[in-house]
């Protein structure tokens, strides 16, 4: 893959605008090429109904994603490198990107949407903020986008956790910006 086709879909997660994961992740992105292509997506701003499992009933029926739904799985599908941003909730993923990721499930068995086939290649990282001064706190959010990728047989290119609480507080870390930018980095071809 070279350069040209290099695309971002960045997956804001916080239930608040400009916070500390925002603001790493939109400093790292500004150093990338400029042709590289940059997505960006605030889960808060794209509800989803809540998700529900189809796949015992008798005879379902996956219809063709619509609205908000096929906006996402479009936006989804035309990345190479899905970024999630998102603080740490409970030491998992704040609800409205698990919500998504549950449509995963659903896109998967679509007829024609070749969701898994599709994701299969793609690179997934994480960048994350916690308060807490033991940053492995993050580990169950971590672990479960890295099974997530190797479920999809997309990349997993790794995790930068940030430390914060109040807005702009982990932009303290004189370093945290520029290991985002290497992750990212990771994932632009030379
Ligand atoms: C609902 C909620 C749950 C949280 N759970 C945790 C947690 O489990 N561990 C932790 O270290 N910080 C937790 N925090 C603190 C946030 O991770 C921290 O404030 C972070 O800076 C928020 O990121 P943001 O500025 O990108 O929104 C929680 C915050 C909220 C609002």
């Amino acid at each position: 893959m070279n350069e040209q086709n290099e695309s971002f879909l960045f997956l804001l997660g916080s239930s608040r605008r400009d916070g500390n994961t925002e603001q790493l992740v939109r400093e790292a992105a500004a150093a990338l090429p400029a042709q590289t292509s940059k997505d960006w997506l605030r889960m808060s701003e794209h509800p989803l109904p809540p998700f529900v499992d189809i796949r015992h009933e008798p005879a379902p029926v996956y219809e063709t994603p619509t609205g908000v739904e096929a906006m996402l799985l479009e936006r989804t599908l035309a990345a190479s490198h899905l970024v999630f941003a998102m603080p740490l909730y409970w030491y998992s993923l704040p609800a409205d990107t698990k919500r998504y990721l549950d449509y995963w499930s659903a896109w998967m068995r679509v007829p024609g949407a070749d969701f898994k086939r599709r994701m299969a290649g793609k690179s997934l990282s994480v960048v994350t903020t916690v308060s807490d001064e033991n940053r492995s706190v993050a580990t169950p959010l971590i672990e479960s986008l890295r099974l997530t990728a190797d479920y999809l047989a997309m990349q997993f290119r790794g995790a930068v956790v940030a430390f914060g609480n109040q807005p702009g507080e982990a932009l303290n870390d004189a370093s945290i910006v520029d290991r985002i930018g290497a992750l990212l980095g990771a994932g632009v071809a030379a």
